[in-house]
């Protein structure tokens, strides 16, 4: 019942022109995929070249971060109207590399993800647990902490237009992949945190995605566990031949 979704974040990677190329190339080749949804997160500048190339695919483009203020003096911000005016439809939101080197918190990540759906924009909400915390023994608390306190008080409706994403800090740009039971097994976690929240009807509908170096090599069987949903892919979204592999992981 829950459509699968592939997100591409191309985090601090790609000028306009190398957008143009790489949309060339993917479009032509995702052109038969209706099996998930498909995103791609190329950074601010190339936002509108983006949703240009992608108007009339199948590609949905977001945004990395957005600021929670409609407008104001808040230098170097970006507010929700503004990606929305760019061709957004999504935004990622708390992505582990904002929570590492840019002080984003729970507080923060939950004030932007009310925003952005109040704006008009489907919110990719990141959460996951440092090496340290894993080695520690504390991974599920703190995951389980990120949902509580990033994703409480939605509505019904609001709901249906956030999705989770599970990115353990230590799978990131590492080639270290979290096999698809330790994926499974937090997913499984994480669909329990948002069942004691919001119940059953609102947890069987959510959408979790696994992100932490997804590959073409290791998607299909990431992508075969029962509540995992999609990816959040980074390095491998940057080359037009490897993400078209992960969208056709069937
Ligand atoms: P990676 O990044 O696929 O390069 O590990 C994933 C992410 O940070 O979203």
């Amino acid at each position: 019942m829950r459509r699968p979704i592939i997100a591409g974040n191309w985090k601090m990677f790609k000028t306009i022109a190398e957008t143009r190329q790489f949309f060339d190339a993917l479009i032509p080749a995702i052109q038969d995929v209706e099996h998930c949804d498909i995103v791609v997160a190329p950074p601010f500048t190339a936002l509108a070249a983006a949703a240009e190339e992608a108007d009339g695919t199948r590609v949905s483009i977001s945004a990395q971060d957005v600021y929670w203020e409609p407008q104001g003096a808040f230098t170097g911000e970006i507010a929700v109207r503004m990606l929305v005016d760019a061709g957004c439809a999504f935004t990622i939101i708390g992505h582990s590399e904002r929570r590492q080197y840019f002080g984003e918190i729970d507080q923060t990540v939950e004030k932007k993800t009310r925003a952005s759906i109040k704006g008009g924009l489907d919110a990719i909400v990141c959460v996951g647990e440092s090496l340290a915390e894993r080695d520690a023994g504390s991974a599920i608390s703190i995951v389980r902490g990120q949902v509580q306190n990033g994703l409480a008080g939605f509505s019904e409706s609001e709901l249906s237009h956030i999705s989770v994403a599970y990115e353990p800090v230590w799978a990131i740009g590492t080639g270290r992949t979290a096999t698809p039971e330790i994926a499974e097994s937090m997913h499984a976690e994480i669909r329990k945190t948002i069942l004691e929240i919001y119940g059953e009807k609102i947890s069987a509908a959510m959408r979790i995605l696994y992100g932490g170096s997804v590959k073409p090599d290791n998607i299909k069987a990431l992508m075969a566990c029962e509540n995992i949903d999609g990816a959040l892919v980074g390095g491998a979204s940057l080359e037009p031949a490897s993400f078209p592999s992960i969208i056709k992981y069937r």
